[in-house]
C-alpha cells in the first residue's frame, strides 16, 4: 500500500482543538479549586480565573459552530454505528496483538465510528449542559450585576451538580483522549498531525490506479 502525506486538520480545525483543550483543562483545573478539592490560586481568584476561561471557551464555541456549519466539516461527526464491534474489538484486542486498524482514515472521513459517536455525545450534551450550568451557576450568584433575577432559580445544588458531573465527564473524556492520540499508525502520529496539519495516510488515488493495473494484467493473463 503506497502512502502520502495528506493535509488533513486546517489551521483553524488546530487552533481550535488546541484553544479547547487549553481552555477545558484550565476550566477543570480551577473548577475543582472552586469546588474545594484543592487549593492553588485561592477561592476569589479561581473563580475569576474561570469565569475569564469560560467566556473565552463561549466565544471559540460560536467560532467553531460558524466555521464548521461555512466549510460542511460538521458532517464528520454525524454518528454512526457501522464497524463500531470491529473497532472496539480493536481497542480491547486487536491493538495488542498489532492488528490493522478496522477503518481508514481520509481527509473526507477523518473519525472512526466510536470518535464520531463520542464527539456527538460531547458536542451535543456535555459541553452544551457544561455552558448552560455554568451560565446558570454565574449568573444566579451574581443576578444583580447581570440583571437576569427572572431566571427564579430557587437553589444552586442541581445545577452545581450537573455542572460538575459535566466536569467529570469532560475530565474521563481528556483521559481516555490522551491515551488514544497514542494508539495511531505509530505513538506520535496522531499528535503530529493535530500540530502541523499533515498525517500520512494511504494514497486513495494511488491505491485504485495500482488495483485497475493488477486487475487489467490478470485480465490479460487470462486472454494469453
Ligand atoms: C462556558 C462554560 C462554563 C461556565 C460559564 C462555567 C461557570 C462556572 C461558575 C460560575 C462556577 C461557580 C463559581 C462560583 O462559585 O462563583 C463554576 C464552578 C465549577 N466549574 Fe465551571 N463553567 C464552565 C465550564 C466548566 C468546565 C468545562 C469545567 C470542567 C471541565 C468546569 C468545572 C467546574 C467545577 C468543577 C466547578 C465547581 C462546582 C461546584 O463544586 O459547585 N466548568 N463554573
Amino acid at each position: 500500500m503506497s502512502k502520502k502525506q495528506v493535509y488533513v486538520y486546517k489551521a483553524f480545525e488546530r487552533f481550535w482543538h488546541w484553544m479547547q483543550a487549553i481552555l477545558i483543562f484550565f476550566l477543570a483545573f480551577t473548577g475543582f479549586e472552586i469546588h474545594g478539592t484543592y487549593n492553588f490560586f485561592g477561592f476569589r481568584d479561581a473563580v475569576r480565573y474561570h469565569n475569564v476561561a469560560a467566556y473565552m471557551l463561549i466565544i471559540l464555541i460560536v467560532f467553531a459552530i460558524f466555521w464548521h456549519l461555512t466549510t460542511g466539516e460538521w458532517k464528520q461527526y454525524v454518528p454512526t454505528f457501522q464497524n463500531i464491534k470491529a473497532q472496539l474489538d480493536y481497542y480491547i484486542f486487536g491493538i495488542f496483538r498489532n492488528a490493522p486498524h478496522p477503518t481508514k482514515k481520509t481527509v473526507l472521513s477523518k473519525l472512526n465510528p466510536l470518535q464520531k459517536l463520542t464527539y456527538f455525545g460531547l458536542k451535543v450534551l456535555v459541553i452544551p449542559v457544561s455552558l448552560t450550568t455554568g451560565l446558570l451557576y454565574m449568573f444566579y450568584r451574581y443576578p444583580s450585576r447581570h440583571g437576569i433575577e427572572s431566571i427564579n432559580i430557587q437553589t444552586l445544588e442541581v445545577v452545581a451538580i450537573i455542572h460538575t458531573i459535566a466536569a467529570i465527564l469532560l475530565i474521563v473524556f481528556i483521559i481516555t483522549h490522551l491515551y488514544l492520540i497514542t494508539t495511531g499508525e505509530s505513538i506520535t502520529s496522531n499528535l503530529k498531525a493535530m500540530l502541523t496539519g499533515f498525517e500520512e495516510l494511504e494514497d486513495e488515488r494511488k491505491n485504485i490506479s495500482e488495483e485497475k493495473i493488477e486487475r487489467s494484467k490478470l485480465t490479460t493473463q487470462k486472454i494469453d
